[in-house]
């Protein structure tokens, strides 16, 4: 089983190294970052030898492509993996409720980790009846939302929020336009619950906190869940929680299982 990484940060390293060291049944065969300096150090650390090749070359030499890049690559990737029947893993989620028309032209599968929120299994099985309400509540230090396109739209200054403050209120679809680096977790909720749309998005700043969190209340004729998760930090990305790299790490391990039996 061939793995391809495309996008070496904060997950992708992590998830290259994973796949080098504790991956049985596979290898990490190519890797692409536009980085070129961070993507050659990452290899000569490695225990095997991947190419640096292109998006294309990725695609073309694997037979999973990880995405660990930005909801902006992942309609192109998607679309990509579709023409070539390649297996996809997207860390990226906020990309797939952008792109739900490519969802039907899927040729072989597309895996989604649950990321840095839990309960997700509890949602799916909801699902299968009636879902009420999903609203999920992100709270975030200051560090870790600045640079998002909400902010500059509305004139935020995060830096300058001195007490606990809501600062956005929508749906996931909105969330993603407006977080797309940070609430990724949304659309990973919203595929497994009601949609995007019916899906309600609270991003909350908190200058006090240390840890990320994410909060989940869903009711349906199951009754009512409420999950919350408080996520230590990735050491090379302050809006990366580490949950979000071990889930995808276990989810590289599912599919590697899967894929060798779908064979
Ligand atoms: N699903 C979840 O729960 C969840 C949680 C955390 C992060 N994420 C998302 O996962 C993605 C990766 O997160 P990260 O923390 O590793 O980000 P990161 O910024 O640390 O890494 C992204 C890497 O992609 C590279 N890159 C940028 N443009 C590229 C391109 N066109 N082609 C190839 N490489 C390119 C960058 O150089 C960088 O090394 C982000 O979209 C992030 O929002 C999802």
């Amino acid at each position: 089983m061939r793995i391809g990484v495309i996008g070496c940060g904060a997950i992708g390293s992590v998830l290259c190294r994973f796949i080098d060291k504790d991956l049985e049944g596979c290898s990490l065969v190519s890797v692409c970052d536009t980085d070129t300096d961070k993507v050659e150090k990452l290899v000569e650390s490695l225990e095997t030898n991947p190419e640096i090749l292109d998006i294309d070359g990725v695609i073309d030499r694997s037979d999973i492509i990880v995405e660990a890049v930005s909801p902006s690559i992942v309609g192109e990737l998607m679309q990509k993996c579709i023409d070539k029947k390649k297996h996809l893993m997207v860390m990226s989620v906020g990309g797939v409720i952008q792109n739900l028309d490519l969802l039907d032209k899927l040729t072989a599968r597309l895996f989604i980790p649950s990321g840095a929120i839990c309960g997700i299994d509890g949602v799916k099985a909801a699902n299968i009846e009636e879902i009420d309400s999903v609203v999920i509540t992100s709270t975030k230090s200051p560090k870790s939302l600045k640079g998002a396109p909400y902010l500059a739209e509305k004139g935020i200054d995060v830096e300058a929020i001195m007490e606990k403050e809501t600062i956005f209120e929508g749906n996931a679809l909105e969330a993603i336009k407006g977080f797309p680096k940070n609430v990724n977790v949304s659309a990973v909720l919203s595929l497994a619950g009601i949609g995007a749309e019916n899906t309600r998005v609270r991003v909350v700043v908190d200058p006090s906190i240390k840890r990320n969190m994410h909060e989940i209340e869903v009711e349906g004729s199951f009754g009512k869940l409420y999950t919350r998760t408080e996520n230590v930090l990735s050491p090379l990305n302050p809006k990366t929680s580490h949950m979000a790299v071990l889930g995808a790490c276990a989810t590289l391990r599912r599919l590697v299982g899967f894929v060798k039996i779908g064979n």
